[in-house]
């Protein structure tokens, strides 16, 4: 097969990083085109970005120019992860030129003919692509992934959804600095230190959520009718966002149910074998101090879900730990694995 040629928008911020780096051998695209800010235009990739990745910037990439965030000459094909104030025009601007945008940003997830997708978890709401592209006149398109605090939410309720349905949720975060992007929280900021708020995290953490488990009816999405309460705090950790979950189901398994539950989930990605699919998309660990974001965060090469701590809980029905790596599954991998559902489903033809 052809290689698809890709470019990214924000290549050189955390985000942007992962991007590269996961790009670097992948069977069905090819990175071709960077962007970023003014400052960074003109200069090769090398120069302009701050490499903060623990593997090599690829050698490709290092003497690649830096372009402004201009459609035209990018292939159609394009990964964003740009800085959050400037992501809605530019994203808007390129679909509205033709290109595929296959988006990090939150602007546009919660509109309601643009996907929000988690292939393991709703690929069907792929569909909303064609109606988008019809009722906006764009000659491209716009699909999106989650915030990262929401994807190991919802990874692990999903198939808890699907067998047993679910009436409440409280979720608390310990979410890695990473996750504000560089150069992130100032040190003095965190160190030694929590932080219990991220601006507008909670509310995209709750309504995400229900739009992830919501039904497609009559080619809209039903948001999904469970409660969902959010607490999220940054935390003095490199990567990986650990989330604190109590769960109602509105039946009663036993924690042993659960947890075969969790470990037997396999979905599209899994079953069309896509490049970054992890073989298991939930990992369940058994010993009582797991999973950590030091040990267990590169699990499924940081594509996994991973639980833990799983037992009855008092005030609503279960409780658990979960844990997700945010760069990876909760940004970078995650777009990878959308536009790789796309293209699996006939929309990069
Ligand atoms: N970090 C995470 O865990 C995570 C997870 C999910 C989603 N996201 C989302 O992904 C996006 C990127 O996050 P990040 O953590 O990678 O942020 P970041 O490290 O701050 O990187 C921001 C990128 O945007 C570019 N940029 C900034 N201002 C720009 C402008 N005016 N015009 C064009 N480009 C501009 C930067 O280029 P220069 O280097 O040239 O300034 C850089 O490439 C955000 O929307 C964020 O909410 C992040």
């Amino acid at each position: 097969m052809k290689k698809i040629e890709v470019g990214i928008l924000g290549a050189t911020g955390m985000v942007g990083q992962r991007f590269v780096s996961l790009l670097e051998d992948h069977p069905w695209f090819e990175l071709t085109w960077l962007a970023a800010s003014d400052k960074s235009a003109g200069k090769t990739y090398a120069e302009a970005c701050n490499w903060r990745l623990r593997t090599a910037m690829p050698e490709k990439v290092q003497g690649m120019k830096v372009h402004e965030c201009k459609p035209g000459k990018a292939p159609q094909l394009i990964f964003a992860s740009l800085d959050s104030k400037v992501a809605g025009e530019v994203e808007k601007e390129f679909a509205h030129a033709g290109h595929v945008v296959v988006s990090n940003s939150s602007y546009f997830r919660m509109e309601p003919d643009v996907p929000l997708l988690i292939p393991e978890v709703n690929p069907e709401h792929v569909a909303l692509l064609r109606a988008q592209r019809r009722e906006r006149g764009w000659k491209g398109m716009i699909a999106t992934n989650p915030n990262c605090t929401t994807v190991g939410l919802v990874m692990s309720l999903a198939p808890l959804q699907k067998e047993f349905g679910i009436e409440k949720v409280l979720m608390t975060s310990m979410q890695a600095v990473s996750g504000a992007g560089y150069p992130g929280v100032p040190t003095l900021d965190i160190m030694g230190n929590v932080i219990p708020y991220i601006s507008h995290e909670e509310e995209k953490v709750e309504s995400e959520t229900q739009k992830l488990l919501g039904k497609l009816v009559d080619g809209r999405v039903e948001p999904a009718s469970l409660a969902v309460s959010a607490h999220c705090n940054r935390v003095l950790v490199e990567d990986g966002h650990t989330e604190s979950i109590s769960v109602l189901l509105k039946a009663s398994p036993s924690v042993k149910e659960l947890i075969e539950v969790w470990r037997k989930y396999r979905s599209v990605p899994q079953e069309r074998k896509l490049p970054s699919a992890p073989a298991h998309p939930i990992v369940v660990r058994e010993e009582k101090d797991r999973p950590q974001a030091k040990f267990d965060v590169y699990t499924e090469h940081g594509m996994a879900t991973v639980i833990g701590r799983v037992r009855a809980c008092p005030v609503l029905q279960f409780k658990y730990t979960a844990l997700s790596h945010n760069t990876i599954r909760g940004a970078a991998g995650a777009a990878l694995l959308n536009a790789e559902l796309m293209k699996a489903e006939g929309y990069l033809d």
